[in-house]
């Protein structure tokens, strides 16, 4: 039999993995990925695709390819709280940053737009220019098992149309292989919360529901109905996968009992019922049942093999973190491995990945979670007890209009309770203000200011080492560019002022000495790049004679307040602890 080998084996081709190809593509390593079914995701699944994934995918040169799939911001946020689609209305939240009073936090905040592209959009752009840029793709091929010893792993793999077994030799596994991974099964990553919560289904449809929700356009519709406190992420909900003529039903179930039956008649009855009309023609594309976890592995790595992705955090699709959270696991980690396979790190780098991204997996997997829970107040506003009967449930909602003591107390809970679900829908700081501690960055010795707003709905701007560079708008020849778009592309790079110029000519040298690419920058007048605004020099926290040092995932590495004696020196002891080189 024989064997493939590889530098990395990516095992899914999800966003996780298609994002791991696509990565590696772009920093030159060779890779293979092998997925188990004949093509991509094959259902809408995860959809709402955040500023920081966008810009990551800017960073790709694919934000074009997913803008102009994706239905835009503005057709995303007025999400309506309702009995049915064609029944009453009980409330609306702005979502997505659409509120007027939000808008400008996002727009500050990144060159890039949340938009909302399904998981099956998605998954094909991916995995096509992944390709397009040299990834080499198995689809019909199924990991196995793998057996790891100190120079790579051997994966043993099935060329599903054949039955025939493949070795593939690896120096690095990526498992991206999804909720039920095998990789992190066999690999022993630890894991800990708790599965299999509650019951949902999936039904996704064709239907022309323009006239009902042209005039409140938004992503998702939530529908309050008998039965909707059952197993589920909250409440029923009809999501818009294409403007506004395909959809996908969810409705929970509960989980004591076998999962429903749903075959068209059945799935037909329960669309209707959110509708709230049956006479709206509906064809059923395809219906699925999935269970709610609330699951993270405290550990991402055993020894050559990563996981990413759903294989290391499981949680339900409350806030949108899916798919965005598992393209950002592989963004930090493919340029570490593509340091260590070019020897221009040692292996401590890779260190850094666990501890960065796990305890990201938990914080979103907690708040994923606790979205799901900030429903229940809604229904107590509402005056709903589990199990009410319909009758009894109408009434309810129904006094929430009434001229009384109880109407009045039940408009002021309802407004609460809506207002209370900005940390599923508005949550900017937990999609915008992940921050990394550990050996892949190195601390400037100042404390940690407190947040001054709710750090959870929003995102503060910080040079802080480990925290996502700020973005503003410099000057490029008139035009205007990113701060964001001076990093990335698989290098480091450092931010000084006129000041500083001494810091761009010791990163030269270091990054010589290094064999690293470190594209220096001095922002300011009559330089490559001018501070249009003087935005950067708000945000950038140092002196004009400081520095920030950008690690190639768009996180700051370290920063000092101003010019040091040696600043060569300095950089050289900052990446040589980073890229373990000491
Ligand atoms: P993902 O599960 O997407 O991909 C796993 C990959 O591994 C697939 O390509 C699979 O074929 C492959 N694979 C599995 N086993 C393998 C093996 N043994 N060998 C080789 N390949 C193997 N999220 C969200 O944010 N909003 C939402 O609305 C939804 N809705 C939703 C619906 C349904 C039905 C599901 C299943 C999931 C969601 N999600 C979601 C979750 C979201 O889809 C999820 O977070 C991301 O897809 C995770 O991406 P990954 O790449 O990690 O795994």
């Amino acid at each position: 039999m024989s064997t493939v080998t590889t530098d990395v084996l990516v095992i899914g081709s999800g966003p996780a993995g298609s994002s791991a190809a696509l990565f590696l593509a772009g920093l030159g390593v060779d890779h293979l990925v092998i997925t188990k079914y004949r093509w991509t995701a094959d259902t809408p699944r995860a959809h709402i695709t955040n500023q920081r994934t966008v810009e990551i995918l800017r960073d790709q040169g694919v934000e074009a390819d997913v803008v102009a799939e994706g239905t835009p911001s503005h057709l995303m946020g007025e999400t309506v709280f309702c009995t049915a689609l064609a029944g009453d209305e009980l409330g609306r939240v702005r979502t997505w940053g659409t509120h007027p009073a939000r808008r400008a936090d996002y727009t500050l905040a990144s060159p890039s737009s949340h938009c909302d592209l399904p998981q099956n959009i998605l998954e094909p752009i991916l995995v096509g220019r992944a390709a397009e840029r040299g990834s080499r793709v198995r689809f019909d091929t199924e990991y196995s098992h793998h057996v790891q010893d100190d120079d790579g792993v051997t994966v043993t793999a099935r060329d599903r149309l054949t039955g025939a077994e493949l070795t593939i030799r690896a120096r690095y596994v990526i498992g991206a292989d999804g909720g039920r991974s095998a990789v992190a099964r066999d690999a022993g990553l630890p894991f800990d919360g708790r599965g299999e919560l509650a019951g949902s289904m999936n039904i996704v449809f064709d239907a022309d529901l323009t006239a009902l929700v042209e005039h409140r356009p938004s992503v998702l519709y939530w529908v309050l109905q008998p039965g909707a406190d059952v197993g589920g992420i909250g409440m029923g909900v009809l999501r818009m996968v294409r403007p506004w003529t395909r959809w996908m039903a969810i409705w929970g179930y509960d989980l004591a009992g076998p999962p429903p039956e749903l075959d068209d008649a059945a799935a037909t009855a329960i669309v209707h019922d959110l509708i709230g009309d049956d006479s709206v023609p509906v064809t059923i594309r395809s219906t699925s049942v999935w269970t709610v976890n609330e699951q993270w592995a405290t550990r991402y790595r055993s020894g050559r093999v990563f996981c990413a992705g759903d294989a290391v955090h499981r949680h339900p699709p409350s806030n949108g973190l899916g798919s965005n959270t598992s393209i950002q696991d592989s963004y930090n980690l493919c340029w570490k491995l593509a340091m260590v396979l070019r020897s221009t790190a040692g292996p401590g780098l890779l260190d850094s990945y666990d501890a960065e991204r796990a305890p990201v997996g938990e914080q979103i997997v907690r708040r994923a979670n606790r979205s799901v829970e900030e429903f229940g107040p809604i229904f107590t506003a509402l005056g709903l007890t589990p199990g009410a009967d319909p009758e009894a449930m109408r009434a309810s909602m129904a006094a929430r209009a009434d001229d009384s003591p109880t109407g009045a107390r039940r408009r002021a809970e309802l407004r609460a309770a809506l207002e209370a679900k900005d940390y599923e829908f508005n949550a900017h700081g937990v999609e915008m203000g992940q921050a990394y501690t550990g050996p892949g960055v190195v601390a400037d010795g100042t404390p940690e200011p407190p947040p001054e707003r709710d750090p959870e709905l929003f995102y503060r701007p910080t040079t802080r080492p480990g925290h996502r560079l700020p973005h503003c708008w410099l000057g490029r020849d008139g035009h205007r560019v990113s701060t964001h778009d001076l990093t990335g592309k698989g290098r480091f790079a450092l931010l000084t002022g006129i000041a500083g110029g001494a810091w761009a000519t010791a990163a030269d040298t270091v990054a010589a000495e290094l064999g690293i690419d470190l594209a220096a920058h001095v922002v300011g007048p009559g330089r490559e790049h001018t501070d249009l605004y003087d935005d950067w020099a708000r945000l950038r926290e140092v002196g004009e004679d400081g520095c920030v040092l950008v690690r190639p995932d768009a996180h700051v590495a370290w920063r000092s307040d101003a010019l040091v004696a040696d600043p060569a020196a300095a950089l050289r002891e900052v990446l040589g602890s980073i890229l373990d080189r000491t």
